[in-house]
C-alpha cells in the first residue's frame, strides 16, 4: 500500500513537473527568441514618458527586439567620460547610444562607432540641417544620425521688459542696460542667468561672446584665442558677475538644468540656454507660462550675432553583437515621426528640416519658425578629434575668469599655449 501511494506520488509530481518546465520552455523560448539591444543616453530635463512610449512603440512594431533603456548623468561631460572608459576597454554593454556633436570625430578616430553610410544615403543626407550632417560625416562615410539640434537663444520676460517699454536687446550692452533698470524697479529680481559652471556648457557660452566680437579659437590652422577681441569679450563675461552685477555670482555653478529651474520660478529677467527649455517654461503649471519670448543671442556693437552649434546625435557601437537591430532602433527614432513627437512633447528640435515647415508645428511651437534660421547659422565647436582635451583647457581657463582668480589675457596666453601643445602642427 505504502509502496504503491509512493509510487503515485512521485507520478504525480512528474507531471506536475513537466507541465510546469513545458510552460516554462514557452515563454522562454519566445523571450529567447528576442534580441535585446541596450539603449544609452542622457537624462532629460523634460517629461521622459514621450521617448519611453516611442521606446515601446518600437517593441510593437518589433516583436523580436527588446529595448532595455538607460539613463546616465545628464551633463555632456559625464557622459563622455563614461563612453572614454567602456569603449576604450572594448565594451559590448550596450548597443544604441546618443552622443554630443563635439566627440563624433573622437569616437570615429577611435573606431569605436558603427559606419552607418549604407542607412543614411545621398538623398537623405540632403534632408537634414547641413552643420550636423558635416559632422556625422568623417571621411565621406556617416558615422552617426542627427537626432536633434540645438542651438543657445535669449530667453527674457517680455511682460516685464514691456512693462518698462524696452524691446528686446540687439547688443550686450543693452541687455546689461535692460537688467539693470528692471532690477532696480523690480528688487530681488536677478538680471541674466546662464551656464557658468566649470564644464562644457560654459565653453559653449563663452565662445558666443567670442564669435559675437568678431573672434574665434582657430583661424586658417592657427590658435589664435588670445586675440584683443577675446581678452575683450571674456572680460564682459566676467564683468556681468562681478562689474555690472546683473548676473549673480552662484551662476559659476550653474548649469541649463539649474538656470531654467530658477528662470522657471520668475525669477529672472533674462536667461541664455538651448532651447528645449521652451517647453519647460512653457507646461500648463509654469509661473512663467505666456509671459517669456525669445530671440537671437546679443552680440557686441558692429559684429553678427552667433549661437554655439549643440545637439546630439544617435551612433551604434563599433562593438555590439547586434548591429542590425541597432540599425532598426535608430532609423525609427530618428525618423520624421519620431522627431516630430519629440519636439513636440520634449522640445528636441528636429534635424529634419522640413518639420519646421509645417503648419502645427508652427502653430503650437513659434520658437520654431525662428530657430530655423539660427540653426542654419549656428557655428560648430573646433571640428577636431582633441576636442575634449581642448575643451578642458578652455574650460579651467574660463573658470578661473569668471570667478575672478585671473585676468583674461593671462587666461587666453595660457590657453593658447596648451592648445598649441595639444595639437601640435595636426589641427
Ligand atoms: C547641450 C548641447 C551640447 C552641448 C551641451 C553643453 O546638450 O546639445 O552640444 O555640448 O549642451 O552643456
Amino acid at each position: 500500500m505504502g509502496v504503491k501511494r509512493s509510487i503515485e506520488l512521485t507520478f504525480f509530481c512528474f507531471i506536475v513537473l513537466l507541465f510546469a518546465f513545458s510552460s516554462c520552455d514557452k515563454k522562454d523560448l519566445e523571450e529567447n527568441n528576442k534580441v535585446t539591444i541596450v539603449f544609452k543616453y542622457g537624462k532629460l530635463f523634460g517629461d521622459p514618458e514621450p521617448l519611453e512610449k516611442l521606446i515601446k512603440e518600437f517593441e510593437s512594431l518589433n516583436p523580436d527586439i527588446r529595448v532595455k533603456d538607460e539613463v546616465l548623468p545628464a551633463t555632456t561631460d559625464e557622459q563622455h567620460q563614461f563612453y572614454v572608459i567602456n569603449l576604450e576597454a572594448g565594451s559590448k554593454d550596450f548597443d544604441v547610444f546618443s552622443l554630443d556633436v563635439i566627440w563624433i570625430p573622437e569616437f570615429v578616430r577611435a573606431g569605436w562607432l558603427r559606419d552607418l553610410t549604407h542607412i543614411v544615403p545621398p538623398e537623405l543626407r540632403k534632408e537634414f540641417f547641413q552643420g550636423p550632417m558635416e559632422v556625422a560625416m568623417q571621411n565621406g562615410r556617416v558615422y552617426a544620425v542627427p537626432w536633434y539640434i540645438d542651438a543657445g537663444v535669449l530667453y527674457y520676460r517680455k511682460d516685464l521688459l514691456s512693462k518698462y517699454g524696452f524691446s528686446p536687446p540687439r547688443t550686450w550692452g543693452e541687455l546689461v542696460y535692460i537688467a539693470s533698470e528692471i532690477m532696480r524697479k523690480e528688487p530681488g529680481i536677478y538680471g541674466f542667468l546662464w551656464q557658468g559652471k566649470q564644464y562644457e556648457g560654459l565653453v559653449c557660452n563663452v565662445l558666443e561672446y567670442i564669435w559675437g566680437n568678431g573672434g574665434s579659437v582657430v583661424e586658417n590652422g592657427k590658435i589664435v584665442i588670445d586675440s584683443p577681441n577675446n581678452k575683450q569679450a571674456l572680460g564682459f563675461v566676467r564683468d556681468l558677475i562681478h562689474k555690472y552685477g546683473v548676473t549673480p555670482e552662484f551662476v559659476t555653478t550653474m548649469t541649463e538644468d539649474s538656470t531654467t529651474r530658477i528662470f522657471a520660478k520668475g525669477r529672472a529677467i533674462f536667461m541664455r540656454n538651448w532651447p528645449y527649455a521652451w517647453n519647460i517654461l512653457e507646461r500648463e503649471d509654469s509661473p512663467v507660462k505666456g509671459k517669456v519670448g525669445f530671440s537671437m543671442l546679443p552680440s557686441f556693437p558692429g559684429y553678427s550675432s552667433f549661437s554655439t552649434l549643440g545637439g546630439w546625435f544617435l551612433g551604434i557601437n563599433n562593438y555590439s553583437k547586434h548591429p542590425r537591430e541597432s540599425e532598426k532602433f535608430v532609423r525609427f527614432l530618428s525618423s520624421y515621426r519620431a522627431q516630430k513627437l519629440l519636439s513636440l512633447t520634449v522640445g528636441y528640435r528636429p534635424t529634419l528640416k522640413r518639420i519646421y515647415r509645417e503648419s502645427d508645428i508652427v502653430k503650437t511651437q513659434p520658437l520654431i519658425a525662428h530657430l530655423y534660421k539660427v540653426f542654419e547659422h549656428a557655428r560648430p565647436r573646433p571640428v577636431t578629434p582633441f576636442y575634449m582635451v581642448i575643451s578642458q583647457v578652455m574650460q579651467s581657463e574660463f573658470s578661473a575668469v569668471i570667478t575672478g582668480v585671473r585676468n583674461p589675457e593671462d587666461a587666453l596666453k595660457s590657453a593658447k599655449k596648451h592648445i598649441e601643445f595639444i595639437l601640435g602642427t595636426g589641427y
